[in-house]
């Protein structure tokens, strides 16, 4: 048997744990009903006994005693004739529920006389039994229930019994009883039918959901196949509340991409960066020696040549040693500001070279854990850049200023700008669009950024130009 899906899994979890919570509290409001409707009915019950005992006066008695006390009728005539006194008095009682019968007994006669709420022959019946006879002997009302009535031809009954009394002699009893059987299977009816519609309603609902899980999971799955193309920056989801969050995982993601990236460059630049360089320095050595030599005079600019693509060599494993992982770093509490300042002469030389132009602003901050070094390698590799992206000339800017309690450095240029597909790019080891490039520049600089625990950004509009963000923490 094929395992159930996860989602299906949880949607039958939610769906068991709703109806078990709606059944608790259905019930529940049924069971606490029923009890309220219990009570309203004993108190019905009592007003019903009070009002008729209060109904029957001496004067009915007296005339029900000379019934009795004649010899000419059967028992049976007798209690018609009482019952024809006795059942107008029964007439007058208003109820509110067509469960509720009432009537009167007597005790000579050991029968019921009267009862209501519309007479019924059958139920002018002898009875007697040893609660009527405890009550009488206790002079009490009494409330209680009994499962197999009489009156209610076999149902359940709560029944409310009231003495009645003539000169002090109690001489019968008016009882008023309520169908329980009726009222339960009323209120199991109303349970069933609220059961129903709130089936109905959870219907609707799991309909409802189930959508929005079908879409979330269909996004989801999307997102997750955009992500590893590499291609989710733009994703739009069809649920709008999940674009914040999908573009936050897809930003981490290409963060740690990134990183790992680095991690494997540098871990390759540490192992193999000085095996390259040391025979290239015992090359260039010999280079210059023989070089120097009268009888290759002739050769000198061919030696020169070959020194010189020696040495641009050697600095491009320079900058790739940089990107070792466990390159040693000094961090110092110092003020960026003061950094920019020191470095500002050569960035200018190098910019006046290529016509360009420096505008420094340093604004209010404070000191940041620094590698000096370091820092001064990931200005002039990306103000380098921005030279590069300004063949015609134009401003640098580079300022700093206190931003959400961190140290922000902005190196703003007016350049050609980078086309998004590049922006994405950026940071990944020998990615380049120069012809003379390596592609490592950048990469060294989200090194330096990582290792100060700091956030690069980059906002380019093409034809514009570009700004570098770098947000350090304080201290
Ligand atoms: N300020 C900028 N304006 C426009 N494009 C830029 C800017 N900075 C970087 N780039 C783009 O990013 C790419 C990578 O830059 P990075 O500094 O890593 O390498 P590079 O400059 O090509 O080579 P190098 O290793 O010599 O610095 C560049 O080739 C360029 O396309
Ligand atoms: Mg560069």
């Amino acid at each position: 048997m094929n395992k159930l899906k996860l989602t299906t899994r949880l949607n039958i979890k939610v769906v068991c744990v709703v109806c078990i919570f709606m059944l608790v509290v259905i019930l529940h409001n049924q069971w606490v009903s029923l009890n309220e409707r219990k009570a309203q009915y004993s108190k019905d019950l009592i007003d019903i006994t009070e009002f008729i005992s209060k109904k029957i006066d001496d004067r009915t008695f007296a005339e029900i005693a000379v019934i009795q006390g004649s010899r000419a009728e059967s028992e049976q005539d007798k209690a018609l004739l009482i019952n024809q006194k006795m059942q107008p008095i029964l007439d007058d009682v208003f109820i509110s529920a067509d469960n509720i019968k009432f009537g009167v007994y007597l005790r000579q006669t050991g029968r019921i006389v009267a009862i209501g709420p519309t007479l019924d022959g059958s139920l002018l019946i002898p009875m007697d039994s040893k609660a009527i006879q405890d009550t009488y002997s206790s002079d009490t009302t009494l409330l209680t229930e009994k499962e197999r009535s009489i009156t209610w031809y076999g149902a359940k009954i709560m029944y409310h019994l009231r003495p009645i009394k003539v000169h002090g002699e109690i001489v019968g009893h008016v009882f008023a009883c309520v169908n329980l059987d009726k009222t339960y299977q009323g209120a199991w009816r109303k349970t069933l039918n609220m059961l129903f519609i709130a089936l109905i309603g959870l219907i609707i609902v799991i309909i409802f959901f189930q959508d929005i899980f079908i879409r979330l999971k269909k996004d989801l799955e999307l997102f997750a196949r955009e992500i590893v193309k590499g291609d989710a920056k733009n994703f739009a989801s069809e649920l709008p509340e999940l674009t914040p969050v999908l573009q936050y995982i897809n930003e981490q993601t290409e963060k740690m991409m990134r990183l790992d990236r680095l991690n494997i460059i540098g871990e390759m630049a540490a192992s193999i960066g000085h095996e390259v360089r040391n025979p290239m320095t015992t090359v260039r050595g010999f280079l210059q020696y023989i070089g120097g030599k009268e009888k290759f005079a002739q050769y000198k600019a061919h030696f020169d040549l070959m020194i010189e693509e020696m040495d641009r060599a050697n600095g491009i494993i320079t900058e790739f040693l940089s990107l070792a992982k466990n390159k040693s770093m000094d961090f110092q509490e110092s003020n960026l500001n003061d950094l920019i300042r020191e470095i500002q002469p050569l960035i200018m030389a190098d910019a006046l070279r290529n016509n360009c132009q420096v505008e420094v602003n340093c604004g209010s901050i404070k000191t940041v854990l620094l590698d000096k070094n370091s820092m001064r390698q990931l200005l002039l590799n990306v103000v380098r850049n921005a030279i590069e992206a300004m063949p015609e000339g134009g401003i640098i800017t580079i300022s700093t200023e206190t931003f959400q309690d961190k140290a922000l450095l902005m190196i703003r240029d007016e350049g050609i700008g980078i086309p998004a597909d590049v922006l994405d790019k950026l940071g990944t080891p020998f990615f380049t669009t120069k012809e003379k490039g390596t592609g490592l520049g950048l990469a060294v600089c989200y090194r330096i950024v990582e290792r100060h625990n700091a956030n690069l950004s980059i906002e380019s509009t093409e034809g514009t130009g570009t700004t570098f963000k770098i947000l350090f923490n304080y201290v």
